[in-house]
């Protein structure tokens, strides 16, 4: 653990921070134990709260739509091992929410009560809770790098169509060197990146590119499909 890093949030770009942790599946070592793999590395405020217990359900569900992205979910919140392994019971044994029910979490939940994780990670901001964790996700590249942080309040549960599109949005950009559009979805356009100087920009203007199409000298798009963008993800 990076002791000297405690007050400062981890921000994008950077290297994820490492730690070691008890977890409902044992210990381990983020981020190097899934290296080679997407991670999403996500907290919530405290177990035994409904909406915490959506947000597990939601991710439960769609757990093998993660792990067919390559992707590992890690969970954390403020409590301890028995209070997750109660709640998680609960969750298969109990709930049945939308459509969903006996649901097994496959993914490791992290016993972090010294809270030194969650402080580790920028989870704790103060003016929203001193003793729980804010709903944060990051999600972390194969290499460990952070490449997207969202935070969000206590009383708003999280849009997990979006974490999935944001981590689909990554592997895409990785893999065919381009940029996303606002609201993208796998099969519509995506964004030739600004290149560095405007002459190299008018070059791009001037080739005309099977299913390119150019706004302005600075905003030019192509075609990328469903299908090549699925072939090429989570490997
Ligand atoms: C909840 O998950 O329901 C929750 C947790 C902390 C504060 C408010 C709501």
């Amino acid at each position: 653990m990076e002791e000297n890093r405690m007050n400062v949030m981890p921000r994008i770009g950077e290297k994820a921070p490492e730690f070691k942790a008890v977890t409902t599946q044992g210990e381990i070592n983020f981020p190097s134990d899934y290296t080679g793999k997407w991670k999403i590395l996500f907290s919530h405020p405290a177990d035994f709260t409904p909406v915490c217990t959506t947000e597990f359900m939601a991710f439960g569900s769609m757990y093998s739509e993660f792990e067919n992205l390559n992707c590992q979910l890690v969970g954390l919140s403020v409590d301890g091992l028995h209070s997750h392994i109660a709640w998680l019971r609960t969750i298969k044994e109990k709930i049945d929410y939308k459509g969903m029910k006996d649901l097994e979490i496959k993914f490791p939940l992290i016993d972090d009560v010294s809270m030194k994780v969650a402080k580790l990670y920028g989870m704790i901001q103060p003016n929203e809770s001193e003793t729980a964790a804010v709903r944060a996700v990051f999600f972390v590249d194969p290499e460990n790098i952070i490449r997207t942080i969202m935070y969000y309040p206590l009383s708003l549960g999280r849009n997990f169509d979006e974490i999935k599109r944001v981590l689909v949005g990554l592997q895409t950009v990785d893999n065919f060197g381009v940029a996303l559009p606002a609201d993208w979805r796998p099969g519509e356009d995506v964004i030739i990146p600004p290149a560095n100087s405007c002459g190299v920009a008018k070059e791009r203007v001037e080739a005309d590119e099977e299913g390119m199409k150019c706004y302005d000298w600075f905003f030019c798009t192509k075609e990328i499909s469903k299908e090549k963008v699925e072939e090429k993800l989570g490997k």
